[in-house]
């Protein structure tokens, strides 16, 4: 057979058999059992009733019919990559993680790109924020920066990213629309939350619209802190630069491709590294004290501004090279489990209050999203370095201690005895002091929440200022309720006044709104700040 296998008909339908020989192993059930007819149930006679017993006719429905997991509640369309980060420059001055000590280093990295609001089947050229979450396997631990493409986010505190994802999801009367914000709830709720307007001009830019995975940039978002040898801590950015510099498509460019290729941004990053064309970014780094972020005009805590880069230049530290595709997409794209809080010695958390409930939100939502606690089990989630702990049980255990020990102090000296805890290289937090009262209020230094939007815009070349104003245009034009256009165009007013006007007139209003007055006073001195930093590489 040019098949190499063996094929006969068998049984009275004359159906296909392929049979096993040779090199082509036997079909067996999951529990082992070699299996004779995959293509005929057990039946009482030849027209009879399916029997109840027929155990692989009913492990291979059942197995089947378990076959899908939840989604992502965000990000669930995404493409994922296997590759290397190498350190290009040490970074001991400012951090003890190992990963980032000896220049000339690799470790083994895991990269997923997605979109935010669309469902896993939605299309990939979608106006969103793409994802760019990153996994070091490093010596010490995992390590996650759980990032996107663009600096800033469109809230400043956790308790509103419900609301906001709900906002620019399907309406649940109606389902729709699906994998684009161009509808009422969405610029509801971004004219009634002023300080999404910055992320929202981001997101009507032409970076909402990328190129593909391999011409955008990633941002760490939040400012983090690295921790050095002697306990001192540095604040830091982390930046992801593209080699292939920045490069997006157009909205008429978009439209078409998502109906003649959905798949675009998946097909292009497979092909390129199909066929040895590697992708590459470098990893850059924002570094500043307390000195800095007290000088600064906006609180560095606040995810909704960024650092522009002519106040903190970006030193350019390693390198990430993607070089791998999965060899299955179900159990290395769909199962990896990204986490803000999955950090190493070396790297901690600040306070800002987004990413603290970041922290919160990925394992608990992993717990459900991945059927239990044991989720670390799965390969593409596990450490690369040793590890030994007394977790245990749970669904799905495959690492239970071995022996007597699971706890500890124990009496059980050596091997017997198990892990015991590593004063050298353990984990520590920095001994941060925080002192205050128990309160809801945000400090002032949130407050302004137009300065930057201002400046970004500024920021951009007429062609780009031109696709800002028609993409707000457009996204409105979809907006059924007038005072809902009219809030934006009021809040547009504060970051651009020729924006304003533009959107104001394709849409056709008749008279300009007022301009939003700023929840709370401008920070003094804010006009003074450079412009922002937009990379071209
Ligand atoms: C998923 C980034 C804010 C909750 C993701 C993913 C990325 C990401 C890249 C996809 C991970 C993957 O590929 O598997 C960000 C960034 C944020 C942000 C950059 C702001 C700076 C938040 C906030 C929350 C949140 C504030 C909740 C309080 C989630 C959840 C998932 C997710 C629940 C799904 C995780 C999973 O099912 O594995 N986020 N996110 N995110 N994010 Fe965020």
């Amino acid at each position: 057979h040019a098949t190499g296998l063996n094929i006969s008909a068998r049984g009275e339908g004359g159906e296909t058999h392929q049979t096993a020989g040779g090199e082509t192993p036997s079909l067996t059930t999951a529990q082992g059992v070699p299996v004779s007819d995959d293509q005929n149930s057990l039946r009482l006679g030849q027209r009879g009733p399916t029997l109840l017993e027929d155990f692989h006719f009913r492990e291979k429905i059942f197995h089947f019919d378990h076959e899908r997991i939840p989604e992502r509640v965000v990000h669930a369309r995404g493409f994922g990559a296997h590759g290397f980060f190498e350190l290009t420059d040490s970074l001991s001055d400012v951090t003890c993680a190992d990963v980032l000590q000896r220049p000339g280093e690799r470790v083994p990295a895991f990269v997923r790109f997605s979109t935010v609001a669309g469902s896993l089947g939605s299309f990939d050229l979608a106006r969103d924020v793409r994802g760019f979450a990153v996994k070091l396997y490093t010596q010490e631990g995992n390590w996650d920066i759980v990032g996107n493409n663009i600096p800033v986010f469109f809230i400043q505190d956790a308790i509103k990213f419900p609301d906001l994802i709900h906002s620019v999801k399907p309406e649940p009367d109606r389902g729709f629309p699906q994998a684009q914000s161009a509808h009422d709830n969405f610029w509801d709720f971004i004219s009634l939350s002023p300080e999404s307007i910055n992320m929202a001009t981001w997101a009507m830019s032409d970076r909402a619209l990328p190129r593909s995975f391999r011409f955008m940039e990633g941002f760490g978002v939040h400012s983090f802190r690295f921790v050095n040898a002697k306990g001192a801590s540095t604040y830091v950015k982390f930046h992801w630069k593209p080699k292939l510099g920045l490069q997006s498509v157009v909205w008429n460019e978009a439209v078409k491709i998502n109906g003649a290729d959905p798949d675009f941004h998946r097909r292009d990053l497979w092909s390129a590294i199909q066929s040895g064309n590697f992708p590459e970014w470098e990893l850059g780094v924002q570094l500043f004290d307390d000195a800095f972020a007290d000088s600064f005009d906006f609180d560095i805590l606040d995810a909704t501004k960024l650092i522009p880069e002519e106040l903190v230049p970006v030193r350019r530290v390693g390198r990430l090279v993607l070089d791998r595709v999965v060899d299955n997409f179900f159990a290395e794209t769909e199962q990896v489990a990204f986490c803000t809080q999955n950090i190493v010695r070396g790297v901690d958390f600040t306070n800002d209050p987004l990413l603290q409930g970041r922290n919160f939100s990925y394992l608990d939502t992993q717990l459900k999203r991945l059927g239990g606690p044991n989720f670390t089990h799965i390969p593409i989630n596990a450490p690369k370095c040793p590890f030994h702990h007394f977790q245990q049980d749970g669904h799905m255990a495959m690492h239970n201690p071995k022996g007597r020990a699971n706890y500890e102090p124990n009496s059980w000296g050596g091997a017997a005895g198990g892990p015991r805890e590593d004063h050298t290289r353990g984990f520590e937090s920095f001994p941060e002091q925080n002192a205050g009262v128990k309160s809801r209020v945000r400090s002032a230094r949130f407050s302004d929440h137009y300065s930057q939007a201002r400046q970004f815009y500024a920021s951009q070349t007429e062609p780009e200022q031109v696709h800002i104003q028609q993409a707000f245009t457009f996204e409105l034009s979809k907006v059924e309720t007038p005072q809902i256009r009219a809030r934006v165009v009021a809040h547009l007013r504060n970051v651009d006044e020729g924006l304003a006007k533009a959107v104001a007139t394709g849409l056709g209003l008749e008279t300009l709104p007022e301009p939003t007055i700023p929840a709370s006073p401008v920070v003094e001195g804010l006009s003074a700040s450079p412009a922002l930093s937009i990379v071209k590489n």
